[in-house]
C-alpha cells in the first residue's frame, strides 16, 4: 500500500526537513528550503555521490576494462556564455508546448492532456471532457463525462481534430476555451548588467552537465586525466517548470549530480551498461531497496538520434504509485555535446589518445585523435532526498509515538544520541563524556544530540521522528557497572553494551 503523501509532508515540515520557501508570504510555487535536518540529510547525500563517484568511484570496483575507474570534479557556474545553451540546444528545443485554456487561465503541458469521449460511437453535438491525469480534475470530469456517456474511453488531446470546440478544458465550464498548443522555453532568462538590453540576455543553466563540456579542453589539458575517465559537477539547476508539483519532485530549482564519463567510441557501450548498473546499486545501497525500485531501459524510438541507450532509475513514489517516476537518468549521449561545443565555438575539441593507434617497432603506439563519447549518470540531488524520506516515513501504531523514519545511517541527519536516564548520580556527567567522546570522532559525519528533557519515551519518539538510527541511555545501572543501553530505531529494541565500547560500536554501525 502506498503511503500517505500528506503525512509524510506534514512530518518534513513539522521536524524541520523540509519547508515551503517563502511561507511567511504565502510560498512561492515550485521552490522549497530545506530545515536543519532537511539540510544535513541533503549534504549527506551528496557527499555519499561525491565520496562514491568521485574521491573512490564505484566504491573501487574496477570498470569494463579491468581498471580502476578514474573521476575528477569540476564546479561550473550558474550563469555561461548565452551561445553555450544554443550549441546544447536548448535555446532552440528546451521546449514544452502547451495549452492554455482562455476559460480559468490554467496552462497545460499538451501531451499531458487527455479526454474522456464515448466508449463507443461519435459524442455527436455533446462536449467531450479534458482532463490531466493525477490531478483532482480527473475525478471530476470523469463523473461528468460518465453522466453523458456512460461507458467511457480515454483518448490524447492531441488525437482529437482541431480546433478543440467540443472539448471542455480541464477546470472549465464551457467547452472551445482550449487554444492551440505554443511552445515553453524552460530556461529562466536574465540581463547581465545594468542596461538590460536584448543583446544582455543571459540563461540559467538548465542543467549542470553543459559546465563539464564546456571545461572539457581545460580539464584535458591541465590534469593527468587519460581515457577513459569522468568528470562529476554538482549544484544548482533552474528550469521553469510549467506545472511545478508533487512536492520538490518538480521544482523550478533543485540540485544535480552529474558525471559525465568519456571513453573511446568503441567502448562506450560497456560503459553505459557499467554505470547503468553501478546507479542502480548506489541507490539500493542507501537503503531504496526492493520493490520501489526500478531500472528502466528506454526503448529504441524514446531515443535521441545520437544515443545507444538510455535508462532510468525510477522509484514508486507515494504520488506517482502504482506507477514510478524518475530519479536518475542515465544517457549514452554520444559525442553529440563535445561536437556541438567544437562547432558553435570553433576551439578544437578532440582528444589525443596515446594509448591507441598502431603499434610502433620500438614498442608504445601511435597514438588516436577522436571525439570521446559520453556517459551520463545524472541525478537529482531533491529527487533523491524526496525517495529517501518518503521511503524511510514508516508507521508503526504499536509505538506511543508512531511515525518514525527509516533513514539509512549513513545519509541520517543525526547519527547518535545520548540521553541522561534521570539527571542525578552522576548519569549527566558520564551521557556528557560520552557525547563530547562521540562528537570528537564522528562530528564531520552529521549531528550527536545530547537530550535531557522529558520523558525517556519523549526523547525516543523525538529521535525516531528525525530519522536518528541509535540512542545511547545512561542510566543508574551504568553508575554499577559501566554498561549503557543502545537502542535500536527501526526494531526499538534495547540491549546492554560496555560504555567502553560504544565509540566504536557506533562507528561499526556506521561502516566508518
Ligand atoms: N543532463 C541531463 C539531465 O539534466 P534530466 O533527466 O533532465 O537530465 C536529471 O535531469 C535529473 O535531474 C532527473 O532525473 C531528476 O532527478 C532531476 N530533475 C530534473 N528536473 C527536475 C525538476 N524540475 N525538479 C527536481 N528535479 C529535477
Amino acid at each position: 500500500m502506498s503511503k500517505p503523501m500528506d503525512a509524510i509532508m506534514a512530518q518534513c515540515k513539522r521536524r524541520g526537513f523540509i519547508y515551503q520557501a517563502s511561507e511567511i508570504y504565502g510560498g512561492i510555487n515550485g521552490f522549497w528550503d530545506y530545515g536543519p535536518l532537511g539540510a544535513q540529510l541533503k549534504k549527506n547525500l551528496r557527499d555519499a555521490w561525491w565520496q562514491d563517484m568521485i574521491l573512490r568511484p564505484c566504491w573501487g570496483k574496477p570498470g569494463p576494462n579491468g581498471q580502476p575507474v578514474r573521476c575528477v570534479p569540476v564546479e561550473t557556474r550558474i550563469i555561461q556564455h548565452p551561445k553555450a545553451w544554443e550549441a546544447s540546444g536548448h535555446v532552440g528545443g528546451f521546449n514544452d508546448p502547451m495549452v492554455d485554456c482562455k476559460e480559468t487561465k490554467g496552462r497545460y503541458r499538451y501531451d499531458h492532456v487527455m479526454v474522456y469521449v464515448p466508449a463507443e460511437g461519435d459524442p455527436g453535438d455533446k462536449p467531450v471532457f479534458a482532463y490531466v491525469g493525477d490531478q483532482p480534475s480527473e475525478a471530476r470530469q470523469h463523473k461528468k463525462a460518465a453522466k453523458t456517456f456512460g461507458a467511457l474511453a480515454s483518448v490524447a488531446l492531441s488525437s482529437l481534430p482541431r480546433p478543440w470546440q467540443r472539448v471542455i478544458a480541464p477546470d472549465a465550464e464551457k467547452p472551445g476555451s482550449l487554444t492551440e498548443p505554443r511552445q515553453f522555453n524552460l530556461m529562466f532568462k536574465t540581463y547581465l548588467g545594468a542596461t538590460a538590453g536584448a543583446d544582455d540576455v543571459a540563461y540559467l543553466r538548465p542543467e549542470t552537465a553543459q559546465g563539464v563540456f564546456i571545461q572539457f579542453k581545460n580539464v584535458v589539458d591541465t590534469t593527468r586525466v587519460r581515457m577513459p575517465f569522468g568528470i562529476g559537477n554538482t549544484g544548482t539547476s533552474f528550469r521553469n517548470e510549467v506545472t511545478p508539483r508533487n512536492f520538490t519532485f518538480r521544482s523550478r530549482e533543485f540540485d544535480q549530480a552529474e558525471l559525465e564519463f568519456f571513453c573511446h567510441p568503441d567502448d562506450s557501450v560497456a560503459w553505459y551498461r557499467f554505470w547503468r548498473d553501478f546507479r542502480m546499486d548506489w541507490w539500493k545501497s542507501l537503503g531504496l531497496a526492493g520493490d520501489n525500485l526500478l531500472l528502466r531501459e528506454h526503448d529504441q524510438d524514446e531515443l535521441s538520434h545520437y544515443s545507444q541507450g538510455t535508462s532510468d532509475v525510477e522509484y514508486r513514489f507515494p504520488f506517482t504509485a502504482p506507477g514510478f517516476g524518475e530519479l536518475e537518468g542515465i544517457a549514452h549521449r554520444g559525442n553529440f555535446d563535445l561536437t556541438q561545443h567544437q562547432q558553435a565555438s570553433g576551439t578544437k575539441l578532440e582528444y589525443f589518445d596515446p594509448d591507441r593507434g598502431e603499434r610502433l617497432p620500438g614498442g608504445g603506439r601511435r597514438g588516436e585523435r577522436y571525439l570521446p563519447h559520453c556517459i551520463e549518470p545524472a541525478a537529482g540531488l531533491d529527487r533523491g532526498v524526496l525517495a529517501l524520506l518518503c521511503e524511510a516515513y514508516t508507521r508503526d501504531d504499536a509505538r506511543p509515538s508512531p511515525e518514525l523514519m527509516k533513514l539509512h545511517p549513513r545519509l541520517a541527519p543525526i547519527k547518535a544520541s545520548v540521553f541522561p536516564l534521570v539527571n542525578k548520580d552522576g548519569m549527566r556527567e558520564v551521557a556528557e563524556q560520552l557525547h563530547g567522546e562521540l562528537m570528537a570522532k564522528y562530528w564531520r559525519l552529521g549531528a550527536i544530540e545530547f537530550d535531557e528533557k522529558q520523558t525517556i519515551g519523549k526523547r525516543y519518539a523525538r529521535m525516531d521522528e528525525a530519522g536518528c538510527p541509535y540512542c545511547f541511555t545512561i542510566d543508574g545501572q551504568t553508575i554499577a557497572d559501566q554498561t549503557v543501553t543502545v537502542r535500536d530505531r527501526d526494531t526499538g529494541h534495547q540491549e546492554r553494551i560496555a560504555v567502553a565500547g560504544v565509540v566504536a560500536y557506533l562507528g561499526d554501525k556506521l561502516d566508518v
